[in-house]
């Protein structure tokens, strides 16, 4: 494959065609390599349904082509068209309230439709045939963002009997679907599969076991729904790549199971965000973790497939990106693993939704400030980006990222406050701030390669998961476990054969015996020698001879009793949290483990100064990114010579350097 390392996110069909030699010229001029388009154009491609046309797509492809620029295509099954949803409502989704959504907005769509999945098939593999060999086609983007848009995803006839088969397969009886769902509780059990319903909204209630399995079963079937058409594509394609548009830590599915079906995995980077109230500074490791939690799922460099290149809003809009920002934002992908950017949008669109989620040109299609300023990002990375290629950070600590561990706090969030994807933002952003790199693991993953692993609430468990959380500190790991591990088994029934957190309680040396949920309140922890806040939670706890105790509680009615502890174990340590640390305490606490462990920084900079290595051939490349408006400074790392920038170690506001060594 060629390599190409960036790009645009182009829609020909909304313009004039003798608009679009001018887009190619522009491009080109940028240094623009590819395109991807057609992900929302179905109707244009099958404006009927015995009427296929693909000439205006074969004559934007060769266009572009004629400019050197190549091609990525999406499949549009994300929008199916009018005359498809009159033929056959029944495509239509229906919500957890029963209600249909309606055709208007974009994945109004149930993915287990039989008639739907019919007309993909024919129109996936009639451009599959038709494309699979163009030299000016490099990839394919299935349908896009999977998972977003179904909010509460299809409770419909069709999703339903897929549930009740998808049981079928996994328990077998309707005895053992009883005793997994806990049935007994409230009369809920079922004599035949094909009584148990979608969730639709109940009276009072759910059954939490029901639940996670409903959420799995989602998850399933946006894999194989996606996988319908990567065979296809597989099937007519030669030397094209398949790759799909993450979004970061969205849940509706496993994307470590999605990246099974992928060449590599690609993300849509908005910083900006959908018009938060928040600055965009002050939630940089929230877009740190992004990226590398994308970077973690296949664990390979990916592609950034949507890339903010102006205000970002439907309805409302975002701030604008000061000069540097767009560039500081890229460049921070490209530091966490991107090899390749494609910017979202080309142009501002003069119609539908999004006429205000800005492109790099305006709508007068004139190049501004924005084109400029990306068009030099690009002149100054285009020299690196073939070095880059293929390299990787190499942390040495893991923070253990589920999605099943997020599903089960959705469906019993304890605390209105807790969330597991906020609760592994919290320890990310400890380590974010003093610049040491960290990777997500699955549960499944190599835990050896890491010095650190972090892995907050881990609330179901399987004895091989326990097994494997003790194999890896009896052989020297240093593990952090926190409140609420071990809670319940794999069904999401509650463990009653010992004390929390079950036998991990031989591993971090403690057993939990009681626990205060903090609603309304914070608790006080006293931590060398300061009292320092805690939120959400305590638990109260009964430690073992040998282990230490690193914080106590120092509020409430357990004030004195141990909150933090530290318990040695075969070679290594496994430390217990039992609450959640404020700021300050997260910062200190994880100081400290971070040097027991032996895990350091990369760079020591100011407030606001990202650095990311990633490595390759033993060559190493160090980002350095100042996400601020105001001037900044690091220490340069010993053997290392600046590439990128103008004096190393001083930065200009939203300046980058790039230093190797
Ligand atoms: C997502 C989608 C795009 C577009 C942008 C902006 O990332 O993939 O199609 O809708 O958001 O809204
Ligand atoms: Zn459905």
């Amino acid at each position: 494959m060629k390599q190409l390392y960036f790009g645009v996110d182009y829609y020909p069909e909304h313009w004039e065609r003798e608009r679009w030699e001018v887009d190619a010229e522009l491009m080109r001029q940028m240094g623009i390599q590819m395109v991807r388009m057609a992900e929302f154009s179905w109707h244009k491609l099958q404006p009927e349904e015995n009427k296929f046309d693909f000439a205006w797509l074969d004559e934007a492809v060769a266009l572009l082509g004629n400019y050197g620029i190549y091609t990525i295509l999406g499949t549009p099954t994300a929008a199916p068209p009018a005359w498809l949803i009159h033929k056959h409502p029944e495509i239509l989704p229906v919500d957890q309230q029963g209600r249909v959504r309606g055709f208007g907005g974009r994945h109004h769509d149930c993915q287990s439709n039989p008639v739907y999945r019919k007309y993909i098939s024919k129109l996936v593999t009639k451009l599959a045939q038709h494309y699979g060999r163009n030299p000016w086609v490099i990839g394919w983007q299935p349908d896009n963002e999977l998972g977003n848009s179904h909010q509460e995803l299809c409770t419909c006839e069709s999703c339903r009997r897929h549930f009740q088969d998808w049981l079928k397969k996994k328990y077998k009886t309707t005895e053992e679907l009883n005793r997994a769902w806990g049935t007994a509780f409230w009369s809920q059990e079922y004599n035949e599969f094909t009584e148990v319903c979608a969730p639709r909204i109940t009276v009072t209630g759910e059954n939490p076991s029901a639940m996670l399995d409903w959420k799995r079963f989602c998850s399933d079937l946006i894999v194989d729904f996606t996988k319908q058409q990567t065979d296809i594509i597989r099937k007519f394609t030669e030397n094209q790549f398949i790759t799909h548009n993450y979004m970061g830590f969205a849940d509706k599915v496993d994307y470590y199971k999605l990246g099974e079906l992928l060449d590599f995995v690609s993300h849509d980077q908005y910083p900006g965000g959908f018009y938060l109230s928040e600055t965009p500074h002050e939630k940089n490791y929230v877009l740190a973790a992004a990226l590398d939690v994308v970077r973690s799922y296949k664990n390979q460099p990916f592609w950034i497939m949507e890339q903010q290149s102006g205000i970002t809003g439907w309805e409302v809009m975002g701030r604008a990106p000061a000069p540097g920002q767009l560039t500081a934002w890229s460049l921070q992908s490209v530091a966490r693993g991107a090899d390749a950017i494609v910017f979202f949008r080309w142009r501002t669109c003069a119609m539908g939704t999004e006429q205000y989620w800005h492109g790099i040109l305006p709508h007068s299609g004139n190049p501004g400030r924005r084109y400029e300023e990306l068009k030099s990002m690009i002149q100054t990375m285009e020299p690196l980006m073939e070095r880059l290629q293929g390299s990787m950070p190499r942390p040495q600590a893991g923070i253990v990222f589920s999605f099943e561990q997020a599903y089960a706090f959705q469906i019993q969030p304890h605390h209105e406050d807790l969330s597991y994807t906020g609760q592994i933002q919290k320890y990310y952003r400890a380590l974010y701030q003093q610049n040491i790199p960290l990777d997500f693991v699955p549960e499944q993953g190599d835990f050896k390669k890491y010095k650190l692993l972090i892995a907050p609430l881990q609330y179901l468990m399987s004895p091989e998961l326990e097994e494997k959380y003790m194999e890896y500190v009896r052989q020297g790991g240093h593990l952090l476990l926190t409140m609420r591990t071990g809670v319940k088994d794999v069904h999401n029934l509650c463990m009653t054969d010992r004390e929390l957190p079950g036998r991990l309680g031989e591993l971090a040396g403690i057993e939990v015996l009681e626990y205060d949920c903090l609603k309304g309140t914070h608790v006080k922890v006293q931590y060398q020698g300061q009292s320092l806040q805690a939120d959400l939670w305590s638990d109260l706890m009964r430690i073992l001879p040998e282990t230490e105790i690193l914080a106590e509680y120092d509020s409430e009615f357990y004030k004195g009793e141990p909150c933090i502890t530290k318990h040695p174990y075969g070679e290594g340590v496994c430390y217990y949290v039992g609450t959640q640390p404020g700021e300050e305490l997260m910062e200190a606490l994880m100081t400290e483990i971070c040097q027991k462990a032996g895990v350091k920084t990369v760079c020591s900079a100011q407030k606001d100064v990202e650095c990311v290595v990633r490595e390759k051939d033993g060559n190493r490349f160090l980002f350095v990114v100042n996400h601020s408006s105001e001037e900044k400074s690091y220490i340069v790392p010993e053997g290392y010579r600046l590439i990128r920038g103008e004096e190393a170690g001083k930065l200009k506001k939203y300046e980058v350097q790039i230093l190797e060594g």
